[in-house]
């Protein structure tokens, strides 16, 4: 039996689910998110549940999807094998209400992980990228579509252009997190909030969660297809070969393209 990446424990009536592959930072494999998408369907399926709190480390929520695992890639594997849809849409299914409690980085497929949660508490240490951009490809769980309606299209520009990370401070500013707590009252606050949410009726909290989410998904489907679509597209190309090369070389990339 291998190691488990995701912790999953019932307290009262919050589930409370740790990524656990520190190693990685947190990259989130194929397995990491098998694991996460049986425990959500549980949690969902459990009447005892009323809230889900997901959390990593103090280093990192997740450094984003594995690298390793995907640098070899061609565009029919991630085409193919709807690479992100696999298990990457549990979340989205999920109508009890889930909350993002993030210390250190949130990059990559993390800051989509946290994005798709209801709600991210923050500490101090946080820090959201989207650096896909330095690997030769771009987001593509969401990253495209959910940063520019969570914090305007200046911002979400910026971060996926340049690959420049916003601190806690500025990501509640910018309307990407709800609340910015000291790292070490992080979970204090999470389990908190999503213990006063499981307190409440269940049916209405799961119907204001659809509501609320139905002002944000006019477009949004058509996005996350045209942002996959494009994704996918990106393993055919030598620079995703290099910056990922680079990356797990520890060196810098030299791009083709540029
Ligand atoms: N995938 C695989 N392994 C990763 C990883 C990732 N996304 N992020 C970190 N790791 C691994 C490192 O390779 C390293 O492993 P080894 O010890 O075996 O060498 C270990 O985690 C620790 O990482 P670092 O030594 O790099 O730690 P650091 O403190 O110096 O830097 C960091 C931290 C800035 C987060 C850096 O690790 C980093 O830049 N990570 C990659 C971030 C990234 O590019 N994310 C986007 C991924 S692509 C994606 O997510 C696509 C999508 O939209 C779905």
């Amino acid at each position: 039996m291998s190691e488990s990446f995701v912790l999953v424990e019932t307290r009262g009536r919050v589930g409370l689910l740790t990524l656990n592959r520190p190693k990685a930072l947190n990259a989130l494999n194929d397995q990491l998110m098998d694991e996460l998408g049986a425990a959500l369907l549980a949690f969902e399926a459990d009447a005892g549940i009323g809230a889900v709190v997901i959390t990593g480390s103090e280093k990192a929520f997740a450094a984003g999807a594995d690298i390793g695992a995907m640098k070899d890639w061609s565009y029919m594997d991630v085409y193919g094998s709807e690479y992100i849809t696999r298990n990457w849409e549990t979340l989205k299914r999920i109508k009890k209400p889930v909350i993002a409690a993030v210390a250190g980085y949130a990059l990559g497929g993390g800051c989509e992980l946290a994005m798709m949660c209801d709600i991210i508490i923050a500490a101090d240490s946080a820090k959201f990228g989207q650096p896909e951009i330095k690997l030769g490809v771009i987001p593509g769980a969401g990253g495209t579509q959910r940063l520019p309606r969570a914090v305007g299209k200046a911002k979400a520009m910026d971060m996926a252009l340049t690959a420049r990370m916003m601190g806690a401070e500025e990501a509640e500013r910018a309307g990407l997190v709800s609340r910015v707590v000291p790292a070490d009252k992080l979970m204090e606050e999470a389990m908190d909030a999503a213990t006063v949410i499981a307190s409440m009726s269940l049916p209405s909290v799961m119907m204001a969660k659809e509501c609320v989410n139905r002002a944000f998904e006019g477009s949004l489907n058509e996005g996350l297809l045209f942002e996959r679509r494009v994704f996918h597209s990106l393993f055919a190309t030598e620079d995703q070969k290099e910056g990922m090369a680079a990356f797990t070389e520890k060196r810098k990339p030299d791009f083709k393209h540029r």
